[in-house]
């Protein structure tokens, strides 16, 4: 009897592990669906958030406090902006602010943790830099593609010509041209007609006569 019992059960064994195998195929093609299916889901999110990221809202959709302020100046019409001048020349975050993935973990733990000093009154960050305004950074292909002398002799018709480091050495492009505020005309702390030609919506350095006798910058050799 538990022979009698016992086969047929071994034979349902059998013909269970029969099915079982015969299953496995369309299971393992299941399986293989599921996650070719997962993975053209990730890669779609990623191409997706790749996308968003390129965005310059991206930058202040999470962050909002410590960003809002710079993409706003991003939007703001302010010929004495660069940020503004190059927004609406579709240049965006990304091409002035290469994303390193080390920079961005940095950014998001500082984020996270709540460790980065802002200006409440105007929203700026105090981790402020100019470095990234430089000859390098904006005299390059697929930007300002052109040597600093280029630059100097593309300005010389204008009234003053801010560019004419070939007198006193190069200073910082960021030095005048501010990206998320309002940009500076420095020479005019020593020339008058940098004082009397100041750029519509720029600021300027006073004009100190005490002041004018000095070289500045490197001085000439
Ligand atoms: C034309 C290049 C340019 C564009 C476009 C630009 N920035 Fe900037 N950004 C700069 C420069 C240069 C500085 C350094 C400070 C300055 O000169 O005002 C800076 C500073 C910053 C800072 C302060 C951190 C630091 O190191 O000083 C933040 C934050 C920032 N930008 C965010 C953004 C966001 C967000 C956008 C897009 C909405 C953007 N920037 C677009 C050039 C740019
Ligand atoms: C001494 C201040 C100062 C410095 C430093 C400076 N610029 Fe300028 N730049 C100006 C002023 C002022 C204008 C004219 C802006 C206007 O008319 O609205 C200008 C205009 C420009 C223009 C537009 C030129 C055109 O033909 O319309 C470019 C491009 C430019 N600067 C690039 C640079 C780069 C790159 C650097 C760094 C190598 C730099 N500038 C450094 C003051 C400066
Ligand atoms: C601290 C004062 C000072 C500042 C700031 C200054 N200069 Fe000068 N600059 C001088 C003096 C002094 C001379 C005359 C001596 C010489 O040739 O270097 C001069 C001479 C010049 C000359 C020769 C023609 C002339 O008008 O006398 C040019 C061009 C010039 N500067 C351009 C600039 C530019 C562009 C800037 C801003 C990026 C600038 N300077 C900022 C003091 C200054």
């Amino acid at each position: 009897m538990a022979n009698e019992h016992q086969s047929p059960s071994a034979n349902e064994n059998d013909g269970g592990a029969a099915a079982a195998h015969a299953q496995t195929a369309p299971k393992s093609q299941k399986k293989k669906l599921i996650v070719g299916v997962i993975v053209v889901v990730i890669v779609v999110l990623a191409v997706a958030f790749w996308k968003w990221h390129e965005q310059p809202t991206f930058c202040n959709s999470v962050c909002h406090t410590p960003m809002d302020s710079y993409v706003e100046s991003y939007y703001q019409n302010n010929v004495a902006s660069l940020a503004s001048v190059h927004g609406k020349a579709g240049v965006t975050c990304l091409t002035c602010h290469p994303a390193k993935i080390d920079e961005q973990i940095n950014e998001v733990t500082k984020w996270i943790s709540g460790h980065y000093a802002y200006d409440k009154e105007t929203g700026k960050l105090l981790s402020h830099s100019a470095k990234y305004a430089t000859p390098e950074t904006c005299l390059r292909s697929g930007c300002h593609n052109m040597t600093l002398a280029d630059l100097e002799k593309k300005t010389k018709n204008m009234p003053w010509n801010p560019h004419a480091f070939s007198q006193h050495g190069v200073t910082n492009c960021g030095d005048c041209h501010k990206a998320h505020e309002q940009s500076v005309m420095i020479c005019s702390e020593c020339h008058r007609p940098a004082a009397e030609h100041v750029p519509e919506g720029w600021a300027a350095l006073p004009y100190r006569p005490d002041h004018e006798a000095t070289i500045p910058f490197h001085a000439k050799g």
